[in-house]
């Protein structure tokens, strides 16, 4: 798998999502999708297997955060669905990352690709400080936990296009960074703070883009799926 587009899959039910990616028989490639715990926990690991058949590469957006043991059956029960893409969250420590690479992989040898969430996105650096108790910039503490995850040997961490290369500089070319955030000029930013452009994400060294609304809400979402296919991979 190299440089692609996930489109996050944030439907409230296994109808809709259908409905949507009914849309995508006519599209040149097959997309790769995200799951989120929306549609997971609505319709179980059944979607995934579904997904599975269509042919789809799929990252399960879970976020799983528990004691070390826990986490590592969770993601063995994940791996046997034939995912292609878990997350944890780094705050877990880098033995519960370990322990969760290793519930990954399969009889055969092969894992799925394990990524990590440093600090999410809706937490400010007054919340970090106040609420989470983590005395240091956002940036520093978002670099630590990322490094934490290369050295625990995850994949990759989920991070804005505009820290992609920082991440790049301290974990090696070949950590990946899954960038959200995504937008065309024209769109409005909905709640994201920070938005880039796939083609803007492609210059900062992203590996992945994954975008939601501005495929899923557009009038015609093959098209935006095939524009950011363009603007990012080709
Ligand atoms: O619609 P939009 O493109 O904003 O969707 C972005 C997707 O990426 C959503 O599924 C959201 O949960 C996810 N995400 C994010 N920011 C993070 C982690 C995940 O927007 N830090």
């Amino acid at each position: 798998m190299g440089k692609d587009v996930i489109i996050a899959l944030d439907f409230p039910s296994g109808e809709e999502c259908f409905h949507f990616l009914d849309k995508f028989t006519r599209a040149e490639r097959k997309p790769f999708v995200k799951v989120g715990m929306e549609l997971f926990y609505a319709e179980g690991p059944e979607i995934v297997r579904e997904l599975k058949r269509r042919g789809l590469p799929v990252f399960l957006d879970l976020k799983l955060h528990d004691i070390p043991n826990t986490v590592k059956g969770g993601m063995r029960s994940l791996s046997s669905l034939g995912v292609d893409m878990a997350n944890v969250h780094a705050a877990g420590t880098k033995e519960m990352m370990r322990a969760a690479r290793e519930g990954l992989i399969r009889e055969d040898g092969t894992r799925p690709l394990l990524i990590a969430v440093t600090v999410l996105t809706s937490i400010s650096e007054e919340k970090l400080k106040k609420e989470m108790l983590v005395d240091m910039p956002l940036g520093d503490a978002a670099a630590a936990f990322a490094k934490n995850a290369c050295e625990a040997g995850l994949d990759g961490v989920v991070c804005s296009p505009l820290e992609a290369e920082k991440v790049h500089r301290e974990c090696g070319k070949d950590f990946l960074t899954i960038t959200p955030g995504i937008r065309f000029s024209e769109d409005g930013r909905d709640d994201q703070a920070r938005v880039t452009t796939p083609a803007r994400a492609k210059e900062l060294g992203s590996d992945y883009i994954v975008v939601g609304r501005s495929i899923t809400a557009s009038k015609d979402p093959v098209a935006a799926y095939d524009r950011a296919v363009r603007d990012f991979v080709d």
